[in-house]
């Protein structure tokens, strides 16, 4: 059997109150980080790691102005496509909406607003099936999903922004899953916060055991809050000059 193409999926949902006011005219993922607006950050992980066809899941509010930044990917040399979430109805919908788009694939999923250090080309070119998800030791595990291991460093639970977290390492956002993932999509129910949850749908794939945890070694931030997205651009601004 010939190995599978890997597609990418960028999503840039949501309506981004944590951000308000700089929310109010402009989507989240379209703010700066540094020189550059934040979708240019997961853009550039997929891409590094050899994915060229994307497709990117924006709210309806601003969509006509990643389309104007992103524009077909020709400037990217990759090719760009467009949905969109109506609703902030959880990271695991994209699957749902990406169904065609994913078709008989393997995909690579990122958040518009997580910023990664590591170059994951090995990871993602050298993924047969299953899914795979990077752990990060965080200081504020109760933020996010939170990844539980045995002594033999096996992971046993997940669980999305736990009250009482079972260990500090969270899960960060950049998933890759093999095409079993729409059928697995269609068996989740909407979670207390109205949402597809990614942490049922990793659940899904650690109950089966087919879920490889892999662990983030260098600077992660999801930019979600004012804090993070101030610390994300003192690491890009630093970078760049370092580069130069
Ligand atoms: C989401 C996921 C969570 C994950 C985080 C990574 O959180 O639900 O499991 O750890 O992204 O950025 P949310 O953006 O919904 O707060």
């Amino acid at each position: 059997m010939s190995k599978k193409n890997m597609k990418g999926i960028i999503l840039a949902g949501g309506s981004g109150t944590r951000l308000l006011p700089l929310t109010k005219v402009t989507s989240k993922q379209l703010l700066p980080i540094y020189d550059r607006p934040m979708i240019h950050y997961p853009l550039e992980t997929l891409r590094k790691a050899g994915i060229i066809d994307i497709l990117f899941i924006v709210a309806p509010d601003h969509a006509g102005d990643f389309l104007k930044y992103l524009g077909s990917g020709k400037e990217f040399n990759c090719h760009f496509s467009y949905e969109i979430q109506d609703k902030a109805q959880g990271i695991a919908q994209a699957f749902q909406i990406g169904e065609d788009f994913i078709a008989d694939d393997n995909v690579t999923l990122i958040l518009g607003d997580n910023l990664f250090e590591d170059d994951f080309t090995q990871a993602i070119q050298s993924f047969e099936s299953g899914g795979r998800i990077f752990a990060k030791k965080v200081s504020d595990p109760e933020r996010f999903g939170v990844v539980e291991f045995d002594q033999d460093n096996r992971a046993t639970s997940i669980e999305e922004k736990p009250g009482h977290p079972k260990s500090d390492y969270c899960v960060t956002g950049l998933y890759i899953y093999d095409d079993t993932v729409v059928d697995k999509v269609r068996k989740l129910d909407f979670s207390d916060r109205g949402e597809l949850e990614i942490t049922d749908l990793n659940n899904l794939y650690l109950n089966e055991g087919t879920l490889d945890v892999a662990f983030v070694k260098g600077a992660w931030f999801d930019t979600g809050t004012f804090e993070s997205m101030f610390a994300a651009t003192e690491f890009a601004r630093e970078k760049s000059f370092k580069n130069k």
